[in-house]
């Protein structure tokens, strides 16, 4: 298998993918935001920055639950979806346009990058991100994120099991996205996407996307927080289950500002 370049994704990456994001993915949201709310409550969190909001799908459910949040994201249109969001929902939430390496928002009790966010980094932005949260941490704060299992994705034919057919149906609107990936030993998933869309009767128009991210074991990611300061306090699966490196397909790690 040929060996696939990665960068750090640009700030544009979403531009595309932000109308239809909240279609695709709030309703595959909930397992993980159980999760990181039981951890939250456990921890008497009461401050969370949402490092990587996105559309918002942490942000609002952590709101609901009574924390109080603020939403950063590199990306404009998906934190214009948020804003949207939040005037719809009458609830007043600040969002602010920044780069999970350098954002500086202020002390927190939690910092959370939801749903393989840091695999749009590389290793050594990856690095710089891990510096930058501790610093938008309390003392003994908490981040929590996740990250696809590099382990199980080279595991047998378990890559093969990332291969979406998603159709979704809005109106006289209908949007469907086929995607495969492909793992290299190094880390590097590469997606390849195909998007049909079509409104009425319309003529129906097909696009197609490539991206990469940096996938890592739970060993990797153990190493690169200890040497920046945090202390792991648990990997798990994204519901909070018990980790096997060879069967869980995305790691959750809580880890602890020292
Ligand atoms: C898969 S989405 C996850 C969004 C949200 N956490 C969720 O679960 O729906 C990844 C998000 O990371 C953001 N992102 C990528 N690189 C970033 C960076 N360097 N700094 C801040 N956000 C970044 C993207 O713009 C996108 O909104």
């Amino acid at each position: 298998m040929s060996i696939v370049s990665h960068t750090s994704a640009k700030p544009s990456h979403y531009n595309k993918e932000a109308q239809n994001y909240d279609a695709f993915n709030e309703e595959h949201a909930a397992t993980i935001n159980k999760c990181i709310e039981e951890i939250f409550k456990k921890h008497q969190i009461k401050t969370v920055l949402d490092l990587t909001c996105g559309t918002g799908l942490q942000v609002f459910w952590l709101v609901k639950q009574g924390f109080e949040v603020i939403g950063s994201d590199i990306n404009a249109e998906m934190l214009k979806i948020a804003k949207k969001k939040a005037e719809q929902k009458k609830v007043n939430i600040k969002f602010i346009k920044g780069n999970m390496c350098t954002t500086q928002a202020g002390k927190f009790d939690a910092v959370i990058t939801i749903f393989n966010s840091i695999g749009h980094l590389t290793k050594q932005d990856f690095e710089k991100a891990i510096q930058n949260i501790h610093t938008n941490l309390v003392f003994h704060g908490l981040y929590v994120f996740d990250i696809f299992n590099l382990h199980y994705l080279l595991e047998g034919d378990n890559i093969t099991k990332l291969t979406i057919d998603w159709l979704k149906k809005c109106g006289d609107a209908i949007s469907r996205e086929i995607q495969y990936s492909t793992i290299s030993h190094n880390g590097i998933l590469a997606s390849y996407d195909i998007y049909h869309e079509q409104k009425g009767i319309e003529k129906l128009k097909i696009s197609s996307s490539f991206q990469t991210l940096q996938v890592y074991s739970r060993e990797q990611l153990k190493k690169m927080l200890e040497n920046n300061g945090f202390k792991v306090l648990k990997q798990c699966d994204i519901d909070g289950s018990k980790f096997y490196d060879n069967k869980t397909e995305r790691i959750l790690t809580l880890a602890k500002k020292q």
